[in-house]
């Protein structure tokens, strides 16, 4: 595997990777393809678990892990070719990633959406040019529409409910903030490679892109959804019709109790951080969730993948 920014670099199947994290998860310590190698991990965004996570997993490798937050901690970087740089912009993006590619032997970024201009988000502009830039393979620690390293984790979680065609419900939730839509077009492009029955439930207007709705069900009416579900993965995220907007919603999409007893004894998924009783409740989120878990799987899924980038 060259770098990992989709399923696409897995060649469309995650079944390998997600026999290897659980084999990991098992004997976490049976690989040392990382010994004598460096994880640079860059993160342009915040982040807890794909941090923390991932510098375990190269640590289980026997990696040297070195994290930088680049929006605090780097200088202000230009990610336009050929611009002239007497502005704000201290060092260009492809200075910086062939700099870094000189300390490390795989490299890790994370870059949110600016959800303004749909064009620039889902041409996928700064991971591309870090992959343009990089000759060491790149690792996606989340980018403006994917999040695979979470998508694997969440298949690993799913294969361990040992269910045979699981019926996956991807649910949107509120929030007060405008959110993009990496988690869940993710979690649809890779799990939609499994046999589960994908079904997607949201208001009237948030529909996800085309590339990620086909071959799922769609249902706008949540309760309708969640008949007979075993899996409710919740999220939030903005309109991409109308690009990186707050819709208006009239009716309570909060994941209750009350909701999760319509499914077949399902669990609840999300990839955190989770607003507690705005996407759901304390008691759904304490007594009907498997979120711990998920977070958990992390660092066996980035162990996986890592490992399949050293052999490469
Ligand atoms: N789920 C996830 O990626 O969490 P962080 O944003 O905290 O890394």
């Amino acid at each position: 595997m060259k770098n990992f920014i989709s399923l696409n670099d897995t060649a469309g199947s995650p079944d390998e990777l997600i026999d290897l994290a659980l084999r990991f998860k098992q004997d976490p310590f049976s690989s040392r393809t990382g010994h004598r190698k460096t994880l640079g991990l860059l993160f342009l965004n915040p982040s807890l678990r794909t941090r923390l996570s991932t510098q375990k997993a190269g640590h289980n490798l026997g990696m040297q892990v070195m994290v930088m937050n680049m929006d605090s901690e780097g200088w202000k970087l230009e990610m336009e070719d050929g611009s002239v740089m007497d502005g704000a912009s201290q060092e260009h993006i492809k200075d910086a990633i062939r700099v870094i590619c000189e300390y490390v032997d795989v490299i890790g970024v994370r870059t949110f959406p600016g959800l303004k201009s749909r064009e620039e988000d889902y041409g996928e502009k700064i991971m591309s040019s870090i992959v343009k830039h990089a000759n060491k393979p790149v690792l996606s620690l989340e980018s403006a529409t994917r999040h695979p390293l979470q998508s694997l984790a969440d298949l690993v979680t799913i294969r361990e409910m040992g269910i045979t065609r699981p019926k996956v419900v991807l649910s949107w939730a509120p929030h007060p903030r405008a959110l993009p839509q990496a988690v869940p077009n993710s979690f649809l492009e890779w799990v939609k490679a499994t046999n589960a029955e994908v079904t997607v439930t949201c208001p009237k207007g948030y529909e996800l892109s085309d590339e990620f709705m086909q071959g799922t069900h769609l249902v706008h009416n949540q309760e309708e959804a969640f008949d007979g579900a075993d899996v409710i993965y919740a999220k939030n995220w903005s309109s991409y019709q109308h690009y990186g907007e707050r819709l208006p919603v009239q009716e309570d999409w909060t994941i209750t109790k009350a909701k999760m007893g319509l499914t077949n004894n399902g669990k609840f998924m999300h990839c955190l951080p989770v607003r507690r009783n705005v996407i759901a409740t304390d008691e759904v989120l304490d007594n009907h969730s498997v979120i711990y878990q998920q977070a958990g799987n992390r660092v066996f899924a980035a162990q996986a993948v890592l490992e399949k980038l050293l052999q490469s």
